[in-house]
């Protein structure tokens, strides 16, 4: 499998790349960016890499060696300053994107290609996606809140000194200010972690918050995420290369499920070598179904202000 990076050469790109690589499932890695000294740089300096690693093909290239990409995977970006919320990004990136979206039309791409879209607002780029590029939109998805659910539950695991690898906890709906924590199906080694002793309201308020401020404390700290993300990215392309049919919080175009349309963001979906195959409207608590449709109303309004 062949996945292209536009915007390999930033950081989120990188530890994508570098998170693939280690991942030793794909074959060809392309690295893009209009930096071109960085894809170069980055693409060596993961070549180097290689003997003790895996057997990949990886060269920072162009949009047209992108054309028979499997997984066209967009991480370009001007990063949120911490004080900014993901949305305020909208307008200064969606320009960029659609320039991209530009870049990959006239190129050409595969018809059974993949577009991952990572980029902040990624659920409204997400959207854009779909609106310009002449794919089903099962071949369009954003991260959607897989960063922020994998977040959530390294948090969790964290406070209450479980294996992370253990502790499944979700969010739904923007990866952003309005995401949805879905305690009613967290778990740890599939025992309910609501009914932990300790895992009170007030514990539960405490891991949310803390986990939709993420973003910004990271950027705060050291400029922006790369490690927790780069594997989040990897889950999602590893469930696709191995039609695993993982269901994953990514965020796709929204076909009914919740009575929620119009919009991109993040629902219960199952990914294989296709693309997403099933959006799948899992019971949740009345309290969390309705925060998603409140998420896909903020998103709606967002994408209509649009410039
Ligand atoms: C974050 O939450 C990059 O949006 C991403 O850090």
């Amino acid at each position: 499998m062949k996945v292209t990076v536009i915007g390999g050469g930033g950081r989120v790109g990188a530890c994508a790349a570098y998170a693939l690589q280690c991942g030793a499932l794909i074959s060809e890695l392309q690295i893009l960016d209009a930096n071109q000294a960085a894809a170069e740089g980055e693409a060596l300096d993961l070549m180097h890499g290689g003997p003790f690693c895996s057997d990949q093909r990886i060269y920072a290239g162009d949009y047209t060696r992108a054309a028979d990409s499997d997984i066209f995977l967009i991480t370009a970006g001007l990063r949120r300053k911490p004080d900014e919320s993901r949305l305020d990004l909208i307008n200064r990136n969606a320009s960029l994107f659609l320039q991209i979206l530009g870049s990959i039309k006239n190129a050409g791409y595969k018809k059974e290609a993949i577009i991952f879209v990572v980029s902040n607002p990624v659920d409204i780029l997400t959207r854009l996606a779909v609106q310009e590029l002449d794919l089903p939109w099962q071949q369009v998805i954003g991260l959607g809140t897989m960063l922020d659910s994998c977040r959530f539950s390294a948090l969790i695991a964290q406070e209450l000194n479980l294996a992370p690898s253990q502790v499944k906890a979700i969010l739904l709906g923007e990866h952003g200010d309005s995401m949805v924590p879905i305690w009613s199906s967290a778990s740890v080694n599939g025992f309910p972690l609501t009914g932990l002793p300790n895992m009170n309201t007030a514990m539960q308020g405490k891991l949310f918050e803390r986990t939709r401020g993420s973003g910004a404390e990271v950027i705060s700290r050291k400029g922006g995420a790369g490690w927790a993300v780069g594997i989040s990215i990897r889950e999602v392309i590893h469930s696709i290369l191995l039609d695993k049919k993982c269901i994953l919080p990514v965020s796709t175009s929204q076909q009914g499920a919740y009575g929620i349309r119009d919009v991109c963001l993040s629902v219960p979906t199952v990914l294989g070598r296709t693309g997403a195959i099933e959006q799948i409207e899992i019971g949740l608590w009345p309290r969390e179904k309705l925060g998603l449709q409140n998420s896909a109303r903020a998103l709606q309004e967002t994408f209509s202000k649009l410039k």
